[in-house]
């Protein structure tokens, strides 16, 4: 078993490897895709901080797609929990929210972008996690600087470690 920091206890639940094969991406102007992904949470040794990491690729052919790593981290004593993320297409942003028991959900309080980008802008993402049994489902909503706050992403993981 895994030893943690005793401030993450809120998100041990979390913790371990997860993976799926049965992603759904929508997104207006973008063709309805399927994807596969694994997500895998580990606390950082004696730190309050989860790291993290979220692969995705095309579930017929195994081309990448898109990837996140990063931070967890809890305000001390509270259920307020911020994810500090990067995005593989040069995108960073700090999602913050509340845990909820086995769920949680956060929304881009930051976003940063390369100066090179393609549009559209990434203006606010928002996450929501939450457990039942062995199962972990995610569904990330995305706001452009095209499109107001729309479903992107519908997954739910199987615990594989
Ligand atoms: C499109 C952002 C995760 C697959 C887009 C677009 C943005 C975006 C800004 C362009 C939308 C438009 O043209 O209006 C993000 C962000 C993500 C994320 C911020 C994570 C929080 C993912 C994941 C996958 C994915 C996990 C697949 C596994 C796609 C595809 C498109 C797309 C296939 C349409 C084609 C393209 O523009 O490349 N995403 N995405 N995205 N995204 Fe995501």
């Amino acid at each position: 078993d895994l030893k943690f920091h005793e401030m993450l206890k809120p998100l041990s639940w979390l913790f371990g490897k997860w993976q799926s094969t049965d992603g759904k991406g929508i997104y207006p102007n973008v063709a309805d895709f399927t994807y596969s992904e694994e997500a895998t949470f580990l606390p950082v040794e004696m730190k309050p901080v989860v790291e993290y990491k979220m692969h995705s690729w095309k579930t017929e052919n195994r081309m990448p797609m898109h990837r996140e790593t990063g931070y967890i981290k809890i305000q001390p004593n509270t259920n307020h929990v911020a994810f500090v993320a990067a995005h593989i297409m040069g995108v960073v942003e700090i999602q913050e929210g509340e845990i909820n028991g086995q769920e949680l959900c956060v929304e881009s309080k930051n976003v940063g972008r390369t100066s090179f980008n393609s549009p559209p802008e990434v203006k606010l993402v928002r996450r929501f996690l939450r457990r039942s049994g062995n199962e972990l489902e995610q569904v990330i909503d995305m706001q452009t600087d095209k499109t107001s706050l729309t479903e992107h992403l519908r997954i739910t993981f199987k615990r594989v470690d």
